[in-house]
């Protein structure tokens, strides 16, 4: 689908099903599709107007995660409208080109509603910018939503274990573009992957099974100065990279990614604190390997094809000297540690996580950050590693946890892994009132829902 301001385009949110499983059938919901949304084309200079229809049972948002948009346009949890309504948003795309996404974002819903099927991908695109890279859709430049799920008889199922409410939810089985086992085939040559994590919780490695190289071309938010060279590249949920593949040599080979349970940090914490019941620590680290697509190539020549230019055509913004610094601790539990610990065990409901101590409050605005001023934000977890994502800006990352910053998560990012003290360099420059305010938030959603998120207003 593309929308690039020109005609009117609908996205419809409704009910569905699938049959992941030949002959069982699954509830699932969708845009406009019985699964997942179309991609959105998104031409920067233009306005994109659509439509989103409610035709589900429940109220929904539409959320543009990773553009730049004011508060009225951004879709979080205030703007949530409900079954048989219909929302008219006029977006400004004037963001650099990128690959974003689209989700639901009603507060204690978004992690049913995105597993459920209420996500999409956007592909933004700059007509003045010519990229050396592959760029024909769906024949050298391929959008991968990687999603993990869990059938039980072959039937989609959402079922929080306790342990799921604690790390968040995890699958074993892989959905890529919500296809079970799914298959590829490319032109011998250069290949361009979208990569896009819009799993619940899990956090992904992603490799080649025969271990080859392959270059990261861009992150959240458009594309890097120069290809970086790797062999394994982190996404944890909500991340977005784009890399580019070789497959000149015409062998079959497969997109995995290393087995990674539950985010948790490094030394398995958690595990240790669970004693040896092995309900985590079990699961600590990787544990084995996903497949997660096949790809076979075809005969016919790619059309790019040879070694990737050393630059490409884009430049980091100069953010300046931070004019303040904000600190935020990602708290799996509110209270006091132990108390939320056996509340996580015992009930389903109530809100327990949350940013500084205090669980998200839809009406309670966090702080203010007056519109373009650069802060650095200093972003600590407890207990596990958390993707923190914040809402209408993008953002630099400039430490990572007294190490150097992670390969992929140079360039503009939206949403950062953190496992250890991180911090970013921010400016908004889109303004954000206490009606519609932008979010940050932990993009375990299953962590969102239980109030690890704060809103702030910009202007
Ligand atoms: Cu992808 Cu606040 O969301
Ligand atoms: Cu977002
Ligand atoms: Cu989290």
């Amino acid at each position: 689908m593309e929308v690039d301001g020109r005609a009117g385009n609908t996205l419809s949110a409704r009910a569905g099903t699938r049959n992941f499983y030949p002959g069982v059938s699954s509830p699932t919901l969708g845009f406009s599709q019985d699964y997942l949304g179309p991609t959105l084309r998104l031409v920067k200079g233009r306005t994109a107007k659509i439509a989103v229809e409610n035709r589900t049972e429940a109220p929904i948002t539409a959320h543009w995660h990773g553009m730049h948009l004011p508060g009225h346009l951004d879709g979080g949890p205030q703007l949530a409208f409900g079954p048989g309504e219909t929302w008219t948003p006029e977006l400004p795309v004037n963001h650099p080109a990128a690959t974003l996404w689209y989700h639901s974002h009603v507060h204690g819903e978004t992690a049913t509603q995105v597993y459920r099927g209420l996500a999409g991908m956007i592909l933004l695109d700059d007509p003045e910018i010519d990229v050396p890279l592959p760029r024909t859709y769906g024949e050298d430049d391929f959008p991968l939503i990687v999603q993990d799920r869990l059938f039980r008889r072959g039937v989609m199922t959402y079922d929080l274990g306790h342990m799921d409410q604690m790390a968040g939810f995890q699958g074993s089985d892989i959905l890529v573009n919500g296809t079970l086992q799914p298959k590829l085939t490319v032109p011998a040559g250069l290949v361009r992957l979208r990569l896009l994590n819009a799993s619940n919780a899990r956090t992904y490695e992603f490799g080649f099974s025969d271990g080859r190289e392959f270059h990261q071309v861009a992150s959240d938010g458009g594309l890097l100065p120069a290809p970086q060279a790797m062999t394994g590249l982190h996404l944890s949920s909500g991340e977005r990279a784009e890399i580019v593949a070789d497959f000149s040599d015409r062998r079959a080979v497969r997109l995995v990614s290393a087995d990674i349970a539950g985010g948790m940090m490094g030394g398995g914490s958690m595990g240790g604190m669970m004693g040896g019941g092995g309900m985590m620590g079990a699961d600590t680290g990787a544990t084995g390997t996903l497949d997660i697509l096949s790809i076979e190539v075809s005969e016919q020549p790619a059309r790019v094809s040879g070694a990737l230019p050393a630059r490409l055509p884009a430049t980091l913004p100069d953010l300046g000297a931070p004019v303040r610094t904000r600190d935020f601790t990602l708290n799996v539990h509110s209270g006091g540690m132990m108390g939320s610990m056996l509340n996580n065990l015992v009930g389903r409901d109530g809100q327990t996580m949350g940013i500084n101590g205090s669980s998200y409050d839809m009406s309670r605005v966090d702080f203010h950050v007056p519109l373009g001023e650069t802060e650095r934000w200093r972003i600590n977890a407890d207990m596990m590693a958390h993707p923190f994502h914040v809402h209408g800006a993008s953002f630099l990352v400039t430490g990572m946890g007294g190490r150097a910053v992670d390969p992929q998560a140079t360039g503009l990012k939206d949403v950062v892994h953190v496992d250890g003290l991180t911090e970013i360099l921010v400016r908004f420059d889109k303004p954000a009132t206490a009606e519609a305010p932008f979010m940050y938030h932990c993009h375990i959603l299953e962590h969102e829902d239980r109030g690890m998120m704060g809103q702030f207003t910009v202007g």
